[in-house]
């Protein structure tokens, strides 16, 4: 509490400060220009405005920071009405005030000791970013690190084995990569396995690389830059850094250390969930890959945001590549088809086929692979 008064009292005083030197700047400036101006008043009520409104904002924070229980005084705030569109999006999409959604999460992850070593939560930190709470609040303390890790970190985007000792293996059923392995062969930590990826053609879903390049090539569209969404262990922008073209991996570490795991192969791993705005640049990417866990179960509207994000973040003549998005059959045609035609892109590729495994069966889904384009320019 005291410690907080301080802090609140150090910010108000800086604020001042840094407020008197702009005026200051400000009137000297416009008495050198224009000695007669009417405008001198205007500017200094605007800054008194902003400082009593910043001073405002600190003591109702105050009264935030120090009641008791978070959830009465979120309650008790009136609600102001939004846009329906930023509605939506506060409730599909991260913006800070999903954070408040979930009170009692917040306050378990922000209550830690000060400048001593970090709670082991970073389940905790995943529950509230999946729930749209994304960038999660900063905290003040020390991250833990694994207790022996190896200094001899592989150069390959495809070593053999992955060292174990550089995870904190607590919150996992397993506590190896190999039993990651043994446990599930598809979940990306069997190199074996991995090191096959993206190079054959065994049906008309597949698009391997070199024919991804060639097609590009073809184009006359370099490939450099890309995204892969939701890309598990970074399996794809590992096949791709042998081919020099740079790509990083939004994962999430649900029940296994994926992010980890893709930095532990060179790789740039982008801790965001799906519904989160891509942390790139408009019209920066030459390519985005959305593999398996862009399908049917992300909502609908979600969906929708997902997708012109990603038209955001490509450039003019950029691709973007769905790789075995799957739905229901009815669906692909009724709903996801002209979802993904409202984008007006090329259709460079566009193979449906039947998922043939148990839950596709049973729910009679199919898989798109899809090559898309987007225009060179609007
Ligand atoms: C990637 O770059 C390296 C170094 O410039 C070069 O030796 C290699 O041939 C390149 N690989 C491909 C597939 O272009």
């Amino acid at each position: 509490m005291g410690f907080t008064m301080g802090l609140n009292m150090l910010l108000l005083v800086a604020m001042v400060a840094t407020n008197i030197l702009s005026l200051y700047h400000l009137s000297s400036t416009l008495q050198s220009k224009t000695p007669t101006s009417q405008s001198v008043p205007d500017q200094l009520l605007r800054q008194l405005h902003t400082i009593r409104a910043t001073i405002n904002h600190l003591t109702r924070l105050q009264h935030t920071t120090t009641s008791t229980s978070v959830a009465t005084s979120i309650s008790t705030t009136s609600n102001p009405t939004f846009p329906s569109d930023l509605l939506l999006y506060s409730q599909l999409s991260p913006v800070a005030s999903s954070c408040r959604n979930h009170p009692d999460l917040l306050h378990k992850y922000m209550s830690y000791t000060p400048f001593t070593l970090c709670p082991l939560d970073s389940d905790l930190a995943e529950a509230l970013i999946l729930r749209g709470c994304h960038p999660l609040p900063r905290r003040r303390c020390f991250s833990r690190t694994p207790p022996k890790p190896t200094s001899s970190l592989p150069q390959n985007p495809f070593p053999s084995s992955l060292p174990d000792s550089s995870v904190i293996w607590n919150k996992y059923t397993c506590k190896s990569f190999d039993c990651l392995k043994r446990f599930n062969p598809n979940l990306g930590f069997d190199p074996a396995h991995e090191i096959t990826k993206f190079m054959s053609y065994k049906s008309e879903l597949d698009l391997p690389i070199p024919q991804l390049l060639q097609i590009a090539k073809a184009a006359n569209s370099v490939l450099r830059l890309g995204l892969d969404i939701g890309g598990g262990t970074g399996t794809f922008a590992a096949r791709m850094k042998v081919y020099n073209v740079t790509v990083v991996t939004t994962t999430m570490n649900l029940a296994a250390p994926y992010n980890e795991a893709v930095a532990l192969r060179g790789l740039v791993p982008l801790h965001v969930p799906l519904q989160q705005r891509f942390p790139m640049f408009d019209g920066v990417l030459d390519l985005v890959r959305c593999g398996h866990a862009v399908n049917r179960w992300i909502p609908l509207a979600m969906m929708e945001f997902l997708f012109y994000d990603v038209d955001r973040v490509l450039r003019g003549g950029g691709y973007l590549w769905l790789d075995h998005f799957f739905s229901k059959e009815v669906d692909l045609e009724k709903v996801y088809a002209p979802l993904i035609g409202k984008l007006g892109y090329k259709k460079v590729k566009w193979v449906t086929g039947k998922k043939t495994d148990t839950g596709g069966l049973k729910n009679g889904e199919v898989y798109l692979t899809a090559l898309l384009q987007k225009p060179v320019s609007r």
